[in-house]
C-alpha cells in the first residue's frame, strides 16, 4: 500500500498533505501517514513550522467509523495526536470541506486553525451514539465555554467557518481556493511574530467560568430530557464536559476515555453506526449501476394540491425547481396554495427564512386547472385521491399530453403501480415516488419500481430524492410497499392485544418506553377514530367508539378522555366498550402483561412482515427496511430499526415468540434462526 501522505517543504514550512478518498477518514493508513510526516519534520531542522492539509473533497471527516468494534491496528489516534500537539514546531491545520469528529479534534490538537469560508467544523459523534473521544470533549469547552460546548456536542451541528471564527473554533479565514498559500503565509506570520505554541489543553479561562456551577448542567439536562430520551450518548457527553470544567486536563481525558468506552460498546451506538451506513447503502441498487445516466429534471408537475401534493411541491421549491401545480377545482387549488404559503410564513416567523425567500419560493409555482399545462415538464408526480379508476384516468390523459422522455410518477400509498402504468402507452416511464406525511418534513422517499420501469428512471427518481433532502429507498410493487406494509401488523396486533387484557395506556406506555413518540391508541385518538375506521365494513372496536360519538381528541374522547387542555386520562367508558367488543369476539381478558411481553406482541409481527418483504424481494436488503421504519414511522433510531432490533433480541427467540402468539413465522426468519444467522450483522 502506497502512503496516503506526501511531505514537502517550502522555504522552511513543512507541508503534510493527506489524500485518502473519499473523505480522508482517520483510518490506519492515514494515522500511519500522519505519524510518518510529523516524525520526519520533527527531525528536519530546516522546517520551522508545519501545515497540515488534505487533498480531495474535504479535511478529515472523522475517525474511520468502519474500524469501531474491530481490533485496533497501527498507531492509535491518541498516539498520533500526542506527537503533533507536543512537537516543538507550530502546526497549522488548513481546513476545507468538513472537519468533523476526529477530524476537527485533530484540528484542535494543532496550534492554529485556518479555514476557507465554505468549510464547516463540528463534532457530530452524538449522531453515531458516541462522544468525541479524541479529546474533543476536553478541548472544545476550553475554546467556546461549557454552555456552547454542551449545545454543539449534543446536537452535533456543524458550524460554518465564519461562525466558527466568531466562536474561536477557527483562528482565521483563508481565501476560497487559496487555502494552501494562505495557510503557508499564516505559518510564516506566526514565525515572524514569534507567536507561542498555543495548546488548547493549556487554556483555562473559558472552563473556569462554569466551575463550581453544577446548576448549568442540571438545567441543560432538564431542558433537553425529552429530546435525549432513550439515547445514551448525550448524558455521557454532558458528564465529559463536566469533567472538562472540574478536573485537570489529563484527568478529564481519562474520564472522556471511560465514557467513550461505555458508548462504543453499547447496542445504541452499534445501531446508530449501522444506520449511518444503511442510509448510504440504500442508494446502491444491484442492477442499476452507479454510472446509469441521470435524466435532467428541471421542471416538475404535481397533480393534486391536497395534503400530499402541497408538501411534495414544497420539496421542489426548496431545491429551486419550478413546479406546475394542477388541481381539479379552483377552490382546492387556492386552498393548496394558501397552505403552502402559510407553512413558509410560519418558517419565516421563526426566523428560519426571510419573507423575500417566501416570495421567491411561491413565485416558482405555476398554478393550473389543466393537465395540458404539463406538456413540457420533465417529471410529473400524481397525488390525487387514492382511487384506481381516478388514477388510471389521470395517467391515460397524461400519456397523451406529456412530452416523450418525461417521468410519470405516482404517490399512491397502496395501489398497484403496474396497473396504473398499463393505462399509458409507456409503462417503462412510470414509477412510484411515495412520500410520507408531512411530505415536506419526513425524510423517507420510497421509489417503487414497476415491472417495466427503466433503470434510468429508477436512478433519476432515487437521485432526485437525495437532491431534495430525502433518503430514497427502493421498493417493488406490493400492497403498501415497504413502510406501510411493514407497520400494518403493529396496528392489527394492538387492536387484538387490547381485547386480551392490557389497557390502552399500558400498551401506549410500553410503546413509548420502547422509543416511539406515541403509542397506537394515543395516535388513533389524535388522527381521529372516524378517519381510522372509515374504510371498514364490519364491526370494529374503533367503530363502536365512534358510534358513541367518541371520535378521539377532537370530539368526545376516544380510547382516552381529554380535558380542555387535551390532557389524556383513562376512560371508563372506553374500557366498557373494549370489554363489550372482546365479549362480542369471544376473547377472554387475561389481565395486564409485562412491558416486554407487550412490546413482543406489537413488534414481533412487524419483524415477521419485514422478513416476508425481504424474501419476496420487495426490499433489496434488511437495512432498507430499517431505514423505511426509522424515517417513515419514527422508529427509534437507537434500536437500529426492526430488523437490527430483531438481531439484538435473537431470531430464535422471535420465532418462538411468534409461534406462541399463533403467528406463522416467515420462511426466511425460520431459516436464519435455524442457521444461527442474522438479518443485519454481516
Ligand atoms: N468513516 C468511514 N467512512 C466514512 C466516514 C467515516 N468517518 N465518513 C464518510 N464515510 C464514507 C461513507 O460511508 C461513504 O461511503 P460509500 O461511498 O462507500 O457509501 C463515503 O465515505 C462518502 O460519504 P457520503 O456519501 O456521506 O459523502 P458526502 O459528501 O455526502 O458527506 C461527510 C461527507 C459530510 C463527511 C459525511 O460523510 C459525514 O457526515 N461523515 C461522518 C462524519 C462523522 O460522523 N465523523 C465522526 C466520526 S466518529 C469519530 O470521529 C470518533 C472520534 O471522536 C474518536
Ligand atoms: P387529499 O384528498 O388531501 O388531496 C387530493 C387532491 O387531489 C384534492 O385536492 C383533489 O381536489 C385533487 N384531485 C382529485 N382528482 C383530481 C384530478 N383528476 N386532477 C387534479 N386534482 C385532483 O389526498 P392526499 O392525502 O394528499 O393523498 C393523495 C395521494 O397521496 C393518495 O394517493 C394517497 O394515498 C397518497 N398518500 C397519502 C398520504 C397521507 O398521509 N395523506 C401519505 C402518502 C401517500
Amino acid at each position: 500500500m502506497t502512503s496516503v501522505g506526501t511531505y514537502t517543504t517550502e522555504d522552511g514550512i513543512g507541508i503534510v498533505e493527506i489524500n485518502s478518498p473519499p473523505v480522508n477518514a482517520l483510518g490506519v493508513n492515514v494515522r500511519r501517514a500522519l505519524n510518518e510526516g510529523f516524525s520526519k519534520f520533527a527531525q528536519d531542522d530546516s522546517v520551522k513550522a508545519i501545515v497540515l492539509i488534505c487533498g480531495g473533497r474535504t479535511f478529515f471527516a472523522g475517525a474511520d467509523i468502519s474500524e469501531f468494534g474491530k481490533a485496533p491496528e497501527g498507531p492509535g489516534l491518541h498516539e498520533v495526536f500526542d506527537i503533533i500537539e507536543n512537537g516543538s514546531k507550530p502546526v497549522v491545520a488548513a481546513i476545507h470541506g468538513t472537519a468533523l469528529g476526529g477530524g476537527y479534534e485533530l484540528a484542535l490538537i494543532c496550534h492554529y486553525r485556518i479555514a476557507v469560508p465554505s468549510a464547516k467544523v463540528g463534532l457530530p459523534e452524538v449522531n453515531l451514539g458516541l462522544l468525541p473521544g479524541a479529546g474533543g470533549t476536553q478541548r472544545l469547552p476550553r475554546i467556546v465555554g461549557a454552555e456552547a460546548a454542551l449545545d454543539l456536542m449534543t446536537t452535533g451541528r456543524p458550524v460554518p467557518a465564519k461562525k466558527a471564527v466568531e466562536l474561536g473554533m477557527v483562528d482565521a479565514l483563508a481565501e476560497e481556493g487559496k487555502l494552501r498559500e494562505d495557510a503557508i503565509a499564516f505559518a510564516r506570520r506566526i514565525l515572524a511574530e514569534g507567536r507561542p505554541l498555543l495548546r488548547v489543553r493549556d487554556r483555562d479561562d473559558k472552563v473556569a467560568e462554569a466551575r463550581g456551577k453544577p446548576e448549568i448542567f442540571a438545567a441543560f439536562r432538564k431542558a433537553n430530557a425529552r429530546a435525549f430520551r432513550g439515547f445514551k450518548a448525550p448524558e455521557n457527553i454532558i458528564k465529559a464536559i463536566e469533567a472538562a470544567v472540574e478536573l485537570p486536563f489529563d484527568k478529564g481525558m481519562e474520564r472522556e476515555r471511560e465514557l467513550f468506552g461505555e458508548l462504543v460498546t453499547s447496542t445504541e451506538s452499534a445501531a446508530q453506526r449501522y444506520v449511518f451506513f444503511a442510509e448510504r447503502e440504500a442508494a446502491k441498487i444491484p442492477d442499476v449501476p452507479k454510472d446509469t445516466p441521470i435524466l435532467p429534471v428541471k421542471k416538475v408537475g404535481v397533480i393534486g394540491a391536497g395534503t400530499m401534493g402541497g408538501g411534495i411541491t414544497m420539496n421542489f421549491l426548496n431545491a429551486g425547481i419550478p413546479v406546475t401545480l394542477v388541481e381539479a377545482r379552483q377552490e382546492a387549488l387556492d386552498r393548496g396554495l394558501s397552505v403552502i404559503r402559510r407553512n413558509y410564513e410560519n418558517t419565516a416567523r421563526k426566523g428560519r427564512m426571510t419573507m423575500e425567500q417566501v416570495e421567491q419560493r411561491m413565485a416558482l409555482i405555476t398554478p393550473s386547472l389543466k393537465l395540458e399545462d404539463l406538456a413540457d415538464v420533465d417529471l410529473v408526480i400524481e397525488a390525487v385521491f387514492e382511487s384506481m379508476p381516478i388514477k388510471k384516468e389521470v395517467f391515460g390523459k397524461l400519456d397523451t399530453i406529456v412530452k416523450q422522455g418525461a417521468i410519470l410518477a405516482t404517490n399512491t400509498s397502496f395501489l398497484d403501480i403496474d396497473e396504473i402504468a398499463a393505462s399509458t402507452s409507456r409503462p417503462e416511464w412510470v414509477v412510484g415516488m411515495h412520500f410520507f406525511s408531512p411530505a415536506n418534513v419526513m425524510r423517507l422517499l420510497e421509489v417503487v419500481r414497476g415491472a417495466k420501469t427503466r433503470t434510468d428512471v429508477i436512478a433519476t427518481a432515487m437521485e432526485l430524492g437525495r437532491k431534495i433532502g430525502k433518503v430514497s429507498v427502493l421498493a417493488r410493487v406490493c400492497d403498501g410497499f415497504i413502510a406501510n406494509r411493514l407497520m400494518k401488523p403493529r396496528g392489527v396486533a394492538s387492536q387484538i392485544l387490547v381485547l386480551q387484557g392490557p389497557t390502552p395506556q399500558e400498551i401506549d406506555q410500553a410503546s413509548y418506553n420502547y422509543g416511539f413518540a406515541m403509542g397506537p391508541f394515543a395516535m388513533s385518538d389524535l388522527v381521529g377514530l372516524d378517519v381510522i375506521g372509515r374504510d371498514s365494513t364490519e364491526r370494529t372496536l374503533t367503530g363502536d367508539l365512534v358510534k358513541l360519538g367518541r371520535l378521539g381528541q377532537k370530539q368526545g374522547g376516544g380510547f382516552y378522555d381529554y380535558d380542555e387542555n387535551r390532557k389524556a386520562t383513562p376512560s371508563p367508558v372506553a374500557a366498557q366498550v373494549i370489554a363489550d367488543f372482546a365479549a362480542h369476539k369471544g376473547i377472554n381478558s387475561h389481565g395486564s402483561l409485562p412491558e416486554d411481553e407487550i412490546v413482543a406482541r406489537l413488534l414481533y409481527p412487524v419483524v415477521n412482515e419485514g422478513a416476508k418483504i425481504l424474501e419476496e424481494g420487495i426490499a433489496i436488503r434488511a437495512s432498507d427496511i430499517d431505514m423505511a421504519a426509522i424515517l417513515g414511522y419514527n422508529w427509534p433510531v437507537y434500536t437500529g430499526g426492526p430488523m437490527f432490533w430483531a438481531d439484538t433480541v435473537g431470531l430464535k427467540k422471535i420465532v418462538e415468540g411468534l409461534k406462541a402468539m399463533g403467528h406463522e413465522p416467515a420462511k426466511l426468519l425460520v431459516k436464519l434462526a435455524e442457521e444461527g444467522k442474522t438479518f443485519t450483522r454481516g
